[in-house]
C-alpha cells in the first residue's frame, strides 16, 4: 500500500466459523483495513462463541486492542439451526485453542455498529455471516446507514447450487427474513459474494502445504483448524480440501478486480421450499432499480496470491512459481501491486 493511502474504516460481522477466522486473519493482515470492530451472530455457532473465537484470532495476531460485540442469538423470525456440523462444536474445527482470559468481549453489536456507522469517518461494512445484526440496526436506525461508504455480505448465490438446499447458501438460508429485509433496505448496494465465486475458493492440501514449509507456525494454526472442515468437505462431496467462502469478501473489498459482476435487483426467498434462496433478476424483469452488486467470476489464483503473502508471508519470485505449479495451465492476470483501491 501507498504510505499516503488512507487505511479503510470497517467493521467485520461474522459468525467464526473456521472460513470466518480465516477472513480475519486475512483482514488483521491487511493494511489497507482499519478494523474498528468486530461483531458476532448466531450462524455457525451462537454468537456468543464466536466471539471467543473472534478474541482467538485478534490474540494471534496481536490485536486484542480491537473491541468485540456479540450480536443476536436468534434469527428474526426462525428457528436457530446453526453450522457445528460443518465447523466443529467450538467452531474453530474442535482445535482445543485455548480461551482467551485477558479481556472479554463486549455485548451490543448492534447499537455499536450504528453509532459507528454516524460517528467515525465513511465506515464500510463487511458481513460474514446471517445478516440478523444488519438488519436490527437498520431497522433500529436506519439513518446511520445512510452514512455506510459499503456493504459487502458473503451469502447467497446467483446461478450456483445452494449448500444448504438445492437453491440456498447458509447464511440466507439461516435468517432469510434479515437476508430480505437488508436487501429491499439497505441504502447502498449490496455487494453480494455467493457461492457462484466463493466455490472457486478451495485451500487444498498442497496449498497448505506451501504455507507450512515457508512459515510452518502458521501452517500447523491452520490444519489444526481447517482438519475437521477437510473432513467435512470430503464426507459431503468428495473434495480434497475445504472451501473458504469468506476471505474472498474481505479480499474482494480489498481489491474489487479479484471478482466481476453486474448490478441487479436481488430479494430473497421467506417461505416454502426456496427458503433461502437469492433471487437475482439479472434480466432487469422487474423493472425495479438494482439494489445489489451480484458477483459472477473470481480470479482464484490472484486470490490465492494475495492470501499467501498476506496470511503465510509469501513473496515473490518464489510465489508465482508455486502458483504455476498449484495452478497449471492459468495465468496469473493483473499486478496487485497496481491496485486502485478497494471496494465503495
Ligand atoms: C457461509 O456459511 C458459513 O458456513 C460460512 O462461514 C460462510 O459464511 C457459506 O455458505
Ligand atoms: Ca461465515
Amino acid at each position: 500500500m501507498n504510505a499516503e493511502t488512507k487505511k479503510r474504516n470497517v467493521i467485520i460481522d461474522c459468525d467464526p466459523g473456521i472460513d470466518d477466522c480465516l477472513a480475519l486473519m486475512l483482514a488483521l493482515k491487511s493494511p489497507e483495513l482499519n478494523i474498528l470492530g468486530i461483531t458476532t451472530v448466531c450462524g455457525n455457532v451462537p454468537a456468543s462463541l464466536g466471539a471467543k473465537n473472534a478474541l482467538k484470532i485478534l490474540k494471534r495476531c496481536g490485536r486484542l486492542d480491537i473491541p468485540v460485540y456479540v450480536g443476536e442469538e436468534k434469527p428474526l423470525q426462525r428457528e436457530y439451526i446453526s453450522a457445528q456440523d460443518t465447523h466443529g462444536e467450538d467452531g474453530l474445527g474442535d482445535s482445543g485453542i485455548p480461551e482467551v482470559t485477558e479481556t472479554v468481549p463486549f455485548y451490543g453489536a448492534v447499537d455499536f455498529l450504528n453509532r459507528t456507522l454516524a460517528e467515525a469517518e465513511r465506515v464500510s461494512v463487511i458481513a460474514l455471516g446471517p445478516l440478523t445484526n444488519i438488519a436490527l440496526a437498520l431497522k433500529k436506525n436506519p439513518e446511520s446507514w445512510t452514512y455506510a461508504e459499503a456493504f459487502v455480505s458473503m451469502g447467497g448465490s446467483f446461478k450456483s447450487f445452494g449448500n444448504c438446499s438445492p437453491v440456498a447458501e447458509y447464511n440466507y438460508w439461516c435468517d432469510p427474513h434479515a437476508a430480505s429485509y437488508v436487501y429491499r433496505h439497505l441504502p447502498v448496494k449490496t455487494q453480494m459474494i455467493g457461492l457462484d465465486v466463493t466455490r472457486k475458493i478451495v485451500l487444498r492440501p498442497d496449498i497448505l502445504e506451501y504455507i507450512s514449509q515457508i512459515c510452518p507456525e502458521e501452517g500447523e494454526y491452520l490444519r489444526k483448524i481447517t482438519r475437521f472442515y477437510f473432513d467435512f468437505h470430503w464426507a459431503q462431496e468428495q473434495v480434497l480440501g475445504c472451501v473458504i467462502n469468506d476471505p474472498l469478501a474481505v479480499a474482494y473489498f480489498i481489491d474489487p478486480s479479484l471478482c466481476q459482476g453486474r448490478d441487479m435487483y436481488t430479494d430473497i426467498v421467506t417461505e416454502g421450499i426456496a427458503l433461502g434462496q437469492s433471487v437475482c433478476d439479472e434480466m432487469g424483469i422487474w423493472k425495479k432499480e438494482p439494489n445489489s452488486h451480484v458477483l459472477l467470476k473470481t480470479d482464484s489464483v490472484r486470490f490465492m496470491k494475495l492470501f499467501l503473502e498476506r496470511i503465510a508471508g509469501a513473496k515473490e519470485p518464489q510465489l508465482s512459481g508455486i502458483l504455476k505449479q498449484l495452478y497449471p495451465g492459468e495465468t496469473l492476470t493483473g499486478d496487485l501491486s497496481e491496485r486502485k483501491g478497494g471496494v465503495g
